[in-house]
């Protein structure tokens, strides 16, 4: 496990001190945010609050849904009018703290999490985080709510864009890449002013959400939500994340903000968390509407004493928490807890010492060559027939799609403060490569690509791209979709573009994985550009002209169908032989008690791990450094080491991601036939080979039962190293 960095208990003596001198409404203001004022009423309401010290933190959005709208400005004067009252005029001056949704970037967009989850690159994501921090505090923020680690198996599920999909061992390195970048990377950098305070969310189990329909009911069984769920919260923890958002959900019928288990035996208790725990929006009083609270009043008692510090949006600590202890219904020792959470994080990010914050312009340009770095290692080539990608640049190219002159789309959901317009089209991005090269461009405008119009330009000479996918108002939070085939029309439009006889290269501009079947035979080249943010465009370009090799590597399965949904990876080996992810093709029914679909088999059209380069690589078998070793030695922290050499049998330099996979064969627990323990991403040149060694300790040879129990089980292990989670390259260990 690495290294717990929660140290802010470090500050108890100045919070202790503090606490000591607050009164019970000075002690619950510290647990009140509020969100935008929205009329001058609110405002004179929040303004008295802070000069009263009833509010604790301010969240700078109006909606709820904050992804969804573009809100553009900070407005940091007007949040800093508030820090001079709360500072100035209040009895004990203790400063607000500010937050705000800067989930994958802030006037720079990167792409969306998904998307950099698929770059296998944590040095890079951290490095992109440190820019987003740069950018939000330079204009006042002090606490992003960022980053969301909810794994999920479910592209319905709006939300899936924002996490870094379906894999804990993944979601795991993002994380804590994320946190790192956010905060920066040592503990006490909290306290510099170009630090984020990070916000692990949405604990617990968000991504769950039944039917992918967002802000549903969960129903997680503790070996799932101890292996799979847990990783990433855990990993964040333990890079020192300082705040953690309790999730809208329930968990098999309990609320996660209903139940002391969650947050405080398991959160605080085992993973160790010293921070504080805001609240999703109005999820403290939801629990009325989840028929677990009668009242307002109910929905308090059960939020603070199951360990959620701060509410969201107010409504129900402010009006309730003073009664509850009057009324002797609640231990003033819970709200001295909650407050304790929240003032150590006030006093680890120097708030006490420099409360005021002015808009400083910064130079973004590094932050848009970053932008587009991770943006072309995060695009998956998932398709490249006869190789014909890269394409010329002297090409003479017909561009059609509906994503071909899209702007604000190309930035993904939960961008609300992303400047458009920096954001280039990919009509522009190929006009800048052709018109330099003595190419060509032919645009089919977007209001006659679905008509017969279209044909009379794809008669004209040359390859024609079209930017297809998704737009970012079908993705994010409330925005989950029943069939998430890539749509009908573009589909249509393929088919057109085939029938010319000429070359397609499909360039799929979207945030969830799209079902691609329906339209993978009618395009010779797939590229998956996601929504990658303000260089979406340029980044493909660089990969479709050859400029960037690609090197991206799925980290959430493409399913071929809506109806195969779940279908992940690292699925358990079921009782009997099952038609699924590593299955075959042909549904043939061999002997009794064979299942899978009869009319699509489900097995993956792209699986975990996937992605296509201009070069080749091959990896040798792996090789171990010892065949055994006792569960003994790898407590004592001893590891197995895993080495194969990599070589790039292809003809231009590339990057490869080795993967690193267990199946652990008898276990008291049946466990997943792949799972994924280590991941190295090298770069070779061509005929270049180089010899890897990826370590499998005592945190990656076991497993959690549902209690939460860590085993590392005597037996035998198979181990994989590959590609992708299909490699069949493998070796075994024993554990004595
Ligand atoms: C939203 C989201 C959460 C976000 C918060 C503040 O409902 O669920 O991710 O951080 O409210 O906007």
């Amino acid at each position: 496990m690495s290294i717990n960095k929660q140290n802010f208990k470090r500050f108890d003596k100045q919070v202790n001190e503090l606490l000591e001198k607050m009164t019970l409404k000075e002690k619950i203001g510290q647990l009140n945010q509020s969100s935008k004022a929205k009329n001058p009423e609110q405002q004179k309401k929040y303004e008295d609050m802070c000069r009263n010290g009833e509010m604790g933190s301010m969240i700078l959005a109006a909606t709820s849904t904050a992804g969804n709208t573009d809100e553009y400005k900070v407005y940091t004067e007007y949040y800093n009018e508030f820090q001079k009252i709360a500072v100035n005029e209040s009895r004990l001056g203790i400063p607000l703290i500010f937050g705000r949704d800067v989930i994958h970037g802030h006037r720079t967009v990167f792409p969306i999490p998904l998307a950099s989850a698929c770059a296998f690159n944590p040095e890079l994501v951290e490095k992109c985080y440190r820019a987003v921090a740069k950018e939000a505090t330079a204009e006042g923020i002090h606490w992003t709510f960022s980053p969301m680690v909810d794994l999920t198996r479910d592209p319905r599920w709006g939300r899936i864009i924002e996490g870094p999909g379906e894999d804990p061992y993944v979601g795991a390195r993002f994380a804590e890449a994320a946190v790192k970048g956010f905060q920066g990377s040592d503990e006490d950098d909290l306290a510099n002013r170009d630090s984020l305070v990070a916000c692990a969310k949405h604990y617990l189990g968000y991504g769950f959400s039944e039917g992918g329909r967002d802000y549903n009911t969960t129903d997680i069984s503790g070996y799932t939500l101890q292996n799979c769920v847990l990783p990433a919260f855990r990993a964040a923890v333990n890079a020192g994340c300082a705040t953690v958002m309790s999730s809208f959900n329930d968990i098999n019928g309990v609320p996660v903000a209903a139940s002391p288990y969650y947050i405080n035996e398991l959160l605080h208790g085992e993973l160790g968390f010293e921070g504080f725990v805001v609240s999703d929006w109005g999820s403290i009083r939801q629990m009325i509407r989840e028929g677990v609270a009668r009242d307002l009043k109910e929905c308090a008692e059960l939020g603070i004493k199951s360990g959620v510090d701060m509410d969201m949006d107010l409504s129900c600590y402010a009006d309730n928490l003073e009664s509850l202890v009057n009324e002797g219904k609640l231990d003033v020792k819970y709200i001295d807890e909650a407050v304790r959470n929240v003032l150590r994080i006030k006093f680890a990010c120097g708030l006490f010492d420099d409360p005021f914050r002015e808009f400083v312009e910064i130079d973004k340009k590094p932050h848009i060559e970053l932008a587009r770095e991770i943006a072309g290692e995060s695009m998956l080539l998932l398709k490249n027939s006869n190789n014909l990608l890269p394409l010329n640049k002297d090409e003479k190219i017909i561009l059609a799609g509906p994503f071909s002159q899209e702007r604000h789309s190309l930035k993904g959901s939960w961008s609300g403060d992303g400047e458009v317009s920096i954001i280039t089209t990919m009509e522009e991005a190929i006009t800048e490569v052709v018109d330099a090269n003595g190419g060509s461009l032919v645009t089919v405008k977007n209001d006659i690509i679905y008509n017969k119009a279209s044909l009379e330009f794809f008669k004209n000479d040359g390859v024609i791209v079209l930017a297809l996918g998704e737009g970012s108002l079908v993705s994010g939070e409330a925005n989950s979709i029943a069939e998430i085939e890539i749509s009908e029309n573009q589909v249509q439009l393929a088919k057109e573009a085939h029938a010319s006889g000429k070359k397609v290269v499909g360039v799929i501009i979207g945030g969830r994985p799209l079902a691609l079947q329906p339209i993978e035979p009618y395009l010779d080249a797939i590229l998956y550009a996601w929504h990658c943010g303000t260089e979406t465009a340029h980044a493909a370009c660089d990969i479709i002209f050859g400029d960037v090799n690609p090197s991206g590597k799925s980290s959430v399965t493409f399913v071929k169908s809506t109806g195969h949904i779940p279908l992940y990876y690292n699925e358990l080996l079921p009782a009997k032989k099952i038609n699924s992810y590593y299955g075959t093709e042909n549904v043939i029914r061999t002997t009794p008690g064979f299942s899978g679909y009869l009319d699509i088999p489900a097995v993956p059209m792209y699986p975990f791990g996937f992605g296509l380069s201009y070069t080749t690589f091959e990896i040798s078998a792996p090789k171990v450094n010892t065949p055994s070793i006792t569960v003994e030695k790898l407590k004592e922290g001893e590891c197995i080491e895993v080495s194969v050499t990599v070589k790039n049998t292809g003809t231009r330099k590339g990057k490869e991601t080795v993967q690193l996979y267990i199946h652990d064969i008898i276990a008291s627990y049946i466990r997943p036939q792949k799972e994924l323990k280590g991941f190295k991403k090298i770069e070779l040149e061509a005929g270049e080979e180089k010899e890897i060694t990826l370590p499998l300790g005592y945190d990656e040879l076991g497993f959690f039962d549902e209690r939460g129990n860590y085993l590392v089980e005597q037996g035998d292990i198979e181990i994989f190293v590959g590609d992708d989670c299909m490699t069949k390259n493998k070796t075994k260990i024993t554990l004595l």
